[in-house]
């Protein structure tokens, strides 16, 4: 028997009708065709699939989708504001945070977290915040360069 629930995904109060055992993930990728957020292991390993709820970041291949009733999700989408790119998107493309791409949409939610609850954070901070995310390309040294450079930006 499917439930209702009503989530503000990305600033929009969303209802739908979903399947007790739909995971968060696949809520988001097929039901909402945010595609943005990717599956890259579904053991919750990898964090691609990284999105915030309430603020927090959670890997929602650990989620179900009728968990997010009642509460704020925000995907990579959602960090666009009135066209213009979030410091931490414009910091991975200043810094070269990326080769294929596939991690960088959770890292950057996962590192959205982080700089929520710490602004200025160390190097070591940065690669401690990050370590449930996995990148099989940079080596990560220029993923920790580009979230220092937004915490720089951001900070002012
Ligand atoms: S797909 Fe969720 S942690 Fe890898
Ligand atoms: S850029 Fe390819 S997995 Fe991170």
């Amino acid at each position: 028997m499917k439930k209702t629930i009503s989530s503000i995904v990305n600033g929009v109060e969303l209802t739908r009708e979903v399947e007790p055992r739909l995971l968060l993930v696949h809520y988001l990728r097929e039901v909402l065709m945010l595609t943005g957020t990717n599956i890259g292991c579904d053991t919750s390993q990898c964090g691609a699939c990284t999105v915030l709820i309430d603020g927090q970041a959670v890997k929602s291949c650990t989620v179900l989708a009728v968990q997010a009733d009642d509460r704020r999700i925000t995907t990579i989408e959602g960090l666009v504001q009135e066209g213009e790119l979030h410091p931490l998107q414009e910091a991975f493309w200043e810094k070269h945070g990326l080769q294929c791409g596939f991690c960088t949409p959770g890292m950057i939610m996962t590192a959205r977290d982080l700089l929520e609850r710490n602004p200025e954070p160390t190097e070591a901070e940065i690669r401690h915040g990050l370590e449930g995310n996995l990148c099989r390309c940079t080596g990560y040294e220029h993923i920790v360069a580009a979230v220092d450079y937004a915490a720089r930006q951001m900070s002012g």
